[in-house]
């Protein structure tokens, strides 16, 4: 019998080979730096288990219910009441509660991008984003992100030599780097962006998670609000079991998306919505946030001194200034994809970083997520990683320390 042959056309995944690799290291004895996961030990187990139970004991015929697809009403003021706190003039129905900020980022393509439509993007940049977009079918307009800064002359470039739809910048805590913009550049970009009259679509995912000076988001700086569409989530500080994002647009553009989340998935979960809602209530975002921020802040002290120490002379890193991730770059004949077996066998994992460039492919770059690890453990994975390093860069190379 004929096998069927699927055409293989997302090309932005990890190799399966590599999803292979990663999966058994997170399952063996590996230290891995692959997964940009929150670490379970800050989950707010105890107030999520109150909110839950407080909702099925008191609503649990509307929790357990269908609901309007746009989001439960009191999440929805909530979220307008976060973004204000934030600066960003956000009222409820400026809102839609989406299935994470991935699902944002799915429902924005289907409504802005037609086959063919060029949009420009950040590269490298979040590569699920790449993904979703893909899915479309547009011409993907890549301008390079390096260390903490955006090309801004090569974006000005595209937007003057082609119809852009939007541009999509995860301004603070870029992912894979950890990078943010700095407050010029933010401004520069929205100049442009009014020059050329092209909406943002601002990825703010770990724009919360700020390790220093904090960095208003583009949708707070915008002279005009409707120029940036905004993307939040609440996976990284609260829970990403909830599946609980949103977007800020204006009422007109809420309104089709709407439409689009009726088809895509009918709505986000209510259990979800009214237990987030719930937790909001009775606890303090922002308390919590500051205990994230102390928290995973030491993780990258750890992760930042390690590499210092025991990483040869020959790489660099970003210095992350959101986030839960850095990014390392080899010298340009060394792929890091090639190095993942040798480095789980000896016990430590990376995300090699080659799909998460946009169009033209690097292989020597990885990321590293201190998020998940004990600070003990980054300790330990980096001293394993520098030392296969220093002996597959050169045999004389020397540590830093
Ligand atoms: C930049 C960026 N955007 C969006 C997401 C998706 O997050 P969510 O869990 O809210 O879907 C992530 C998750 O890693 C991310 O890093």
């Amino acid at each position: 019998m004929a096998t069927v042959e699927y055409k293989n056309w997302i090309t932005h995944v990890q190799t399966p080979r590599v999803e292979r690799m990663l999966k058994e290291a997170a399952l063996g004895d590996a230290i891995s730096f692959a997964g940009a996961l929150p670490a379970e030990e800050m989950f707010p187990t105890r107030e999520i288990e109150a909110a839950f139970r407080e909702v099925i004991s008191s609503q649990a015929g509307e929790a357990l219910q269908y609901f309007w697809t746009e989001g439960y009403e009191p999440l929805r003021e909530q979220i307008a009441a976060h973004m204000k706190a934030r600066g960003v003039p956000a009222e409820k129905d400026e809102i839609l509660v989406t299935s994470g900020a991935q699902q944002a980022l799915d429902l924005l393509a289907k409504l802005l991008i037609k086959p063919g439509t060029h949009i420009a993007l950040e590269t490298p940049t979040y590569l699920p984003a790449i993904q979703a977009f893909e899915l479309q079918h547009p011409k993907l307009e890549a301008v390079s992100r390096s260390q903490q800064e955006l090309d801004c002359g090569m974006l000005r470039r595209i937007l003057k030599g082609t119809g852009v739809q939007f541009v999509y910048v995860v301004a603070t805590g870029h992912n894979p780097s950890g990078a943010s913009m700095s407050l010029e550049q933010r401004k520069e970009l929205l100049e442009m962006a009014a020059e050329f009259n092209v909406p943002i679509l601002e990825d703010g995912a770990y724009a919360e998670l700020q390790y220093g000076e904090q960095l208003p988001n583009l949708a707070a700086l915008a002279p005009e609000p409707a120029r940036v569409i905004y993307v939040g989530s609440f996976s990284k500080v609260l829970s990403p079991g909830l599946r609980i994002g949103w977007i800020v647009a204006p009422v007109a553009i809420i309104r089709r998306l709407t439409l689009i989340k009726q088809a895509t998935d009918l709505q986000s979960s209510t259990l979800s919505q009214l237990v987030l809602s719930r937790y909001l209530q009775e606890n303090s975002f922002d308390a919590h946030l500051g205990r994230c921020v102390k928290f995973y802040g030491e993780r990258r002290e750890a992760m930042l001194k390690a590499l210092q120490s025991h990483m040869p002379n020959q790489l660099r890193w970003t210095i992350p200034l959101a986030g839960f991730s850095l990014w390392v770059e080899l010298p340009e004949n060394i792929s890091a994809e090639g190095m993942l077996p040798d480095a789980i066998d000896r016990g430590v994992a990376f995300e090699p970083g080659m799909p998460f460039f946009a169009t033209e492919k690097h292989q020597n770059f990885f990321r590293l997520s201190f998020s998940a690890q004990r600070p003990e453990f980054i300790q330990q994975g980096i001293v394993r990683l520098g030392n296969m390093l220093a002996e597959k860069l050169s045999p004389v190379t020397e540590t830093r320390s």
